[in-house]
């Protein structure tokens, strides 16, 4: 397996997606931190994007999750410019947004519907921290990263993460230092992601940001916020994990994110449940069958259509089925046999959740086609991220395949990256 330092000429192959090293991102957020403010930044930190493995559209629904962190990360160079919340001034640039200038506010000036854009994912979760007691103040920081953009790889939540481990450092916190405390900034980011950014996610993406481990899956119960790290190193097993980034740009996305979200808390209000996660998968279909059209209560399309609320359901809780399957395999050391579940699971949220799109389709049939054993879309879907497990020395071959599929369609060219379970946010330099 090779990969590439710089992307690829399409004529020549696929293209990789570097991931920089430490070094290099506390480098470059340093270097944009000093153009930016004429000054040293009191440190530098860094979160990871994270890609799913299975357990889509359950976060919300209390089910379970089974993210790794990617080694692609978000680089946060940030110094303290007061301590006290009535004086903080928050003052962000973006590397990748340069010709955007300065943002500029006072940390008791941002409330929901205040602030938009990227922006917001950052101050945001100053905002929850200081909402939730924590003593902020006012920041400069810079923001750098390597986590493609808007693929469904979490450069969000990255952003966030990032954030959130700078302000524990440079206010003396101490969350980062322990799991419970990693979960009260996982908190702070979620609550910034949906009530400043105004995104109804669900809180995976955070989780595993800061939570997972090295050389780990995170098994995330999102009932309780209870996690198991599960080892989760393919490479001894001769595999590696494919991440296909389709580029496929889906404007619905939000909308039918929320649409999802609505029908399945409308399906568990019906059923009267708490979550979704309640319905036992051996009575699956007659619970299904007591679902009725819910024309009067909502105005959400697809709850009048009772068969579409009973294919959402279904695949909710087929899907939390399959992560305890999946996690049974890698718990029994047979992460070779994982490719049909995750082939299923591609399945499910094509047909039953309909959020797959013509990219992410072709991307898992191709790569099935090419020899993965396994491959599914990854993330919320609607464009954005697959996934596919391959042997090792399949990698380049596969990538190969998938990307003339998408040229022999005249489709923009696919992105490409290895993923392996990769390290949590943390100080950098
Ligand atoms: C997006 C959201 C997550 C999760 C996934 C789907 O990534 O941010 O909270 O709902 O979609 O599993």
């Amino acid at each position: 397996m090779s990969a590439p330092t710089t992307p690829a000429d399409d004529a020549v192959g696929p293209a990789w997606v570097r991931a920089w090293d430490a070094s290099e991102g506390a480098e470059r957020a340093t270097a944009a931190f000093r153009a930016r403010f004429d000054a040293e930044p009191d440190g530098v930190w860094s979160a990871p994007g994270r890609v799913n493995l299975i357990g889509e559209h359950t976060d919300y629904n209390g089910g379970l999750c089974l993210p790794i962190n990617l080694l692609h990360r978000t680089y946060v160079a940030a110094r303290a410019t007061s301590e006290t919340l009535s004086d903080a001034v928050v003052n962000l640039a973006s590397a990748q947004e340069a010709a955007a200038g300065l943002w500029s506010a006072r940390l008791t000036e941002v409330s929901p519907g205040t602030v938009s854009g990227w922006p917001a994912y950052a101050a945001g979760v100053a905002w929850a921290l200081a909402r939730a007691g924590h003593a902020v103040g006012g920041v400069d920081a810079v923001v750098d990263s390597c986590v493609p953009y808007g693929s469904g790889l979490s450069s969000s939540a990255a952003l966030e993460c990032a954030v959130a481990v700078a302000l524990d450092g440079l206010f003396d916190l101490g969350l980062g230092a322990d799991d419970a405390g990693r979960t009260q900034l996982a908190d702070a980011c979620i609550r910034a992601e949906n009530e400043i950014a105004g995104a109804a996610t669900g809180g995976m993406d955070q989780s595993s940001s800061l939570r997972a481990q090295a050389g780990h899956a995170l098994l995330l119960d999102c009932l309780d916020g209870s996690v198991r790290h599960i080892p989760f190193d393919l490479a001894t097993d001769g595999l590696a994990l494919l991440v296909v980034d389709t580029r496929a740009e889906h404007q619905l996305a939000d909308g039918q994110y929320a649409a999802r979200r609505t029908t399945c808390d409308a399906a568990a209000a019906q059923l009267e449940l708490g979550t979704l996660r309640e319905i036992d998968p051996g009575t699956l279909e007659a619970t299904l069958a007591r679902l009725a059209p819910d024309d009067a209560g909502t105005q959400d399309i697809e709850t009048q259509d009772v068969e579409t609320m009973r294919r959402r359901v279904r695949h909710v809780v087929t899907e939390i089925a399959r992560v305890r399957e999946l996690v049974g395999l890698l718990d029994a050391g047979r992460a070779r046999e994982i490719g049909p579940i995750l082939d299923a699971s591609h399945a499910s949220l094509r047909d039953d959740y309909e959020v797959s799109c013509l990219e992410l389709d072709l991307a898992v049939e191709a790569a099935r086609a090419a020899g993965a054993l396994g491959a599914r879309m990854t993330g919320g879907g609607f464009g954005g991220s697959a996934i596919a497990l391959v042997e090792r020395a399949r990698v380049d071959a596969v990538a190969a395949a998938v990307a003339a599929a998408f040229a022999a369609q005249g489709l923009t060219p696919p992105a490409f990256l290895v993923a392996a379970a990769s390290a949590p946010a943390a100080r950098t330099a």
